[in-house]
């Protein structure tokens, strides 16, 4: 039989290994619940729009973006500089605690502290981007 052979046996261990990394990996972006985040993104409201850039940057397109690169949109240096690409991983740290992750920022706000709330906040965050009624006037 295949299986009795070593070299078998190893490539079936790391092909179940990477089966469950897949998994993992997989699942992360799916954690979180969008209508839940939009509730969430309240919080936010005093200073974005999805559409369009008010006291911060407007957040249409914002997932899959560098930090600091929406147009029309005066950037602190720190924002520019710090060239994060916003992603589940990236934007949930950033939300946990904004002015430690990119010292020197301008955006004045504590963070969102509940892990659960961040992950629907960034899955509400990252489907904005395919929703042609909160995007509709994206510049
Ligand atoms: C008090 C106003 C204020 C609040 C409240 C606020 N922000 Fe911001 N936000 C800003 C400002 C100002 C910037 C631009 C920061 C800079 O240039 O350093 C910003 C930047 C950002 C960025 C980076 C955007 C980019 O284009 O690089 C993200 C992401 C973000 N905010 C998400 C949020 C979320 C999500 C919330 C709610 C949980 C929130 N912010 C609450 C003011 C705020």
């Amino acid at each position: 039989m295949a299986c009795r052979k070593p070299a078998a046996r190893a490539l079936l261990t790391a092909g179940a290994c990477l089966a469950i990394l897949a998994v993992l990996v997989g699942a992360a972006p799916a954690l979180g619940d969008a209508a839940a985040g939009k509730f969430v993104y309240s919080r936010c409201i005093a200073c974005h729009s999805p559409d369009r850039n008010r006291t911060g940057p407007r957040h249409c397109g914002v997932y899959g973006r560098v930090s600091g690169t929406a147009s029309r949109y005066d950037y602190s240096d720190a924002m520019r500089e710090a060239a994060i690409v916003w992603d589940v991983d990236s934007l949930d740290r950033f939300l946990a605690s904004p002015m430690t992750t990119v010292p020197g920022t301008t955006m004045g706000f504590a963070g969102v502290p509940d892990t659960r709330e961040r992950q629907d906040l960034v899955a509400y965050l990252a489907q904005l981007n395919a929703s042609a009624e909160e995007c509709r006037e994206s510049q």
